[in-house]
């Protein structure tokens, strides 16, 4: 159910015709919440009446643990603005509540490898209660960039490199947040983010400059926030970067032209933290201060955040005729026209709606399992025995805090264990015996244990904002250590909590077992030991390539055609020229991968029609291809197949590879099932760089298979 349209429209009108000058330009400022002195808080929003608190006490939030705010805290502070001023108007008090709130979920990045889009709703579900029980009521997410850039930390807040993941991911995280009645008290507001192309920041390093054409833009940065304009989000947040020179902040074209007329946005846009700022301190697109505020409010910002340059500047704009009164009043409207709809006058103040604790802690739990990636089991050493003798080593043996992952401002502690507590808790018969750099013999190794069992990570402060690495490769101290316990002779198996992309691929032949758990939150220890043990399978697919080596980036599944055979991602290389004398032209693991304990056969894979009519698509018709997937294993399993399409001659050249569509199909010992796919005009067109979309006849191949790898092809022809 939605909101009358008609309402919160009007009465929008209603409001803003009896606003001052100072309460407009109030409502289109953020302020930090001084939550240290609610006195001085008070004073500053009688005195400012801003539209919105941000519960955010530094630029880089995402690093700290910031204490939470308490619901009486936000209701006094509340009360001024809607009991002690004229326009009555309520404040939206901000959060970046990315993967969790008290119970951490794993980071977006780890959790779209379940490539079950309705876990991930069910998840964003559970953290809307939690939020909006800490009275939280507006949240700084989904964050949308994808990218290439496994060197860029914030790679992990995002949902990898496909663009199809990405829309599947705005929509199960903003209907999570949002719910379908706007107006109930327990909705959430989501913010999808950075409108647009941040993910492009070159070299990996955050805040840098961004090089998109047009035609990348269309076709890979914009689909996700697409999807996010398609289900009502209710704000966006402006990008830090350039798109054709121009700052993101300050570009009528891309928050207006694009975000507005094309995509058809009808929500409020506010800044990054300290974006308009940037448009003069380090971006030289503006003058000043004032300039950057005649800027930014022209270009499509409707709320600033925290940098007060709306607040300092407005006035004197309309004074000089910079800006016209109807441009200031569009954005209160579209600030005031979100507040109606998401019931913020009917229900102005916090309440705890309470959640229940352990429902999420199972669902954190489940979403972490089915987020890791079986990577390699050699001579199918996992599941581990329980009564293991293990060679028990890693950076992160004793962690348990470090895969809650950057971005996690409320979670508890107190809800953690670690792997260690959690092995001894679930398989007791387990032997874990200590090495680590300073004792790890071999032969003692060889003489006392059936295996290494090695538990390495990154810490979190290395990941999320400000955090790019110039090198990711494996922790070189650990590598030492483990190429000395290898001597030994026994099995290595790897439990990796990078949750950024690594590139490993010159020690890879150490492993003959890797799980790939990424940062998994507060229940990753439990998950990662439970697939470990095979009380659950593993079950994820890579939503990154992972790279042989740093030199190799970018490196991406979806890439257009070289003007010779130079795609080592697939292998097809020119023998007489070599991607690199030095290395692979390949990944080390391809995008969509991930194993099983069991093995699947996909077989019978056909299409309904050899030729279709480009009008019959056109018209909103689809064609089917069939297939049937069977368990040809040892134990029950998911397997994920997926459905990749390729338009072989087209106006633009046309990627590689694209997934369309992916089911994720649970299967018993010998069961076998019959599946299809349907594939339609948004599977088969694109967008030009004018952001036309075009479908174009000729011939497309589909590919099927367990990853963008997929080798079973099928020929059709669009006529
Ligand atoms: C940061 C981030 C943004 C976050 C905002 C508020 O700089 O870029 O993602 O929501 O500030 O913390």
């Amino acid at each position: 159910m939605k909101s009358n349209v008609f309402d919160y429209k009007q009465r929008a009108i209603d409001i803003v015709s009896k606003m001052t000058l100072r309460e407009k330009i109030g409502q289109v400022t953020q302020i930090v919440f001084n939550v240290d002195n609610i006195n001085e808080a008070c004073e500053t929003i009688r005195k400012i009446q801003p539209g919105s608190l941000i519960l955010c006490w530094s630029p880089l939030g995402g690093k700290e643990e910031q204490r939470s705010v308490r619901i009486e805290e936000l209701n006094t502070a509340q009360k001024v603005a809607v009991e002690e001023t004229e326009c009555h108007i309520p404040m939206l008090f901000g959060r970046d509540v990315i993967h969790g709130h008290h119970i951490a979920f794993p980071v977006p990045l780890t959790m779209v490898q379940s490539f079950d889009f309705d876990l991930i709703n069910q998840a964003y579900d559970s953290i809307r209660q939690e939020a909006i029980s800490d009275g939280v009521k507006w949240t700084f997410a989904p964050m949308l960039d994808m990218s290439h850039e496994p060197r860029w930390g914030r790679i992990v807040e995002g949902p990898g490199e496909d663009p199809y993941l990405g829309e599947l991911f705005a929509k199960a995280c903003i209907n999570g947040f949002q719910t379908d009645n706007h107006s109930d008290k327990g909705a959430m507001l989501a913010c999808a983010k950075h409108f647009v192309g941040y993910g492009a920041s070159e070299g990996g390093r955050d805040y840098n400059h961004t090089e998109i054409s047009d035609y990348n833009l269309y076709n890979n940065y914009l689909p996700a926030f697409r999807s996010a304009v398609d289900c009502e989000v209710a704000t966006m947040m402006s990008a830090f970067n350039d798109i054709n020179g121009v700052p993101v902040t300050g570009s009528k074209r891309i928050l207006t032209y694009v975000l507005r007329d094309e995509l058809g946005f009808n929500g409020f846009v506010l800044s990054d933290w300290g974006g308009i700022y940037q448009l003069y301190a380090h971006q030289g697109y503006c003058e000043n201060s004032y300039e950057a505020a005649k800027s930014s409010l022209t270009a499509g910002v409707d709320m600033d955040m925290t940098c007060n340059c709306f607040l300092n500047n407005i006035e004197k704009l309309l004074e000089d005729q910079e800006i016209t009164v109807q441009e200031l009043d569009t954005a209160v409207l579209r600030i005031l026209e979100t507040k109606l709809k998401f019931g913020l006058f009917e229900n102005p103040y916090a309440e705890n709606i309470g959640y229940n604790k352990d429902e999420h802690l199972a669902l954190a739990q489940k979403l972490a399992q089915e987020s890791i990636v079986l990577l390699k089991n050699n001579k199918n050493i996992l599941p581990l025995s329980r009564n293991a003798k293990v060679a028990y080593c890693g950076n992160f043996k004793d962690e348990g805090i470090e895969m809650v992952g950057t971005w996690s401002l409320d979670f508890d502690r107190g809800l953690i264990k670690n792997f260690r507590e959690t092995i001894n808790e679930e398989a007791p018969d387990i032997d874990l015996i200590d090495f680590d750099d300073n004792n790890c013999s071999a032969e003692d190794c060889a003489s006392n244990t059936d295996c290494i069992l090695a538990i390495i990570g990154e810490k979190r402060e290395v990941t999320g904002e400000a955090s790019s690495l110039a090198d990711i490769s494996l922790p070189k101290s650990q590598i030492k250590m483990l190429k000395q316990l290898k001597q030994s002779g026994k099995p290595l198996i790897g439990v990796f909590c990078f949750a950024r992309p690594m590139a490993f691929g010159k020690d890879d032949d150490l492993f003959d077992a890797i799980l790939w758990c990424g940062h998994g939150g507060t229940k990753a220890a439990a998950a990662a030991v439970s697939v470990l043990l095979g009380d659950s399978e593993p079950q994820g697919r890579l939503s990154a390539s992972l790279p042989h080596s740093v030199g190799q980036i970018p490196l991406y599944y979806n890439a257009l055609p070289g003007s010779r055979r130079i795609n080592g991602y697939y292998g097809d290389i020119d023998p007489s020229i070599k991607n690199y004398y030095d290395c692979v032209g390949a990944p080390n693991y391809p995008f969509g991968y991930g194993l099983s304990y069991t093995s699947f056969k996909i077989s019978d894979f056909s299409c309904e029609r050899e030729k279709v009519n480009k009008q019959y698509i056109e018209s909103g018709k689809k064609i089917k291809v069939t297939f049937s997937v069977e368990n040809t294993g040892t134990r029950k399993g998911i397997c994920v197949p997926q459905l990749y399409i390729r338009d072989l001659v087209g106006s633009r050249m046309r990627p590689l590879r694209s997934l369309i569509d992916f089911k994720r199909i649970a299967l018993e010992i010998g069961e076998i099932v019959q599946c299809e796919f349907e594939i339609g005009l948004k599977q088969m067109g694109f967008y030009s760089e004018t952001g036309e979309f075009l479908l174009e006849k000729g011939k497309f191949e589909l590919y099927l298979g367990e990853d963008c790898l997929a080798n079973q092809k099928i020929v059709f022809e669009l006529i």
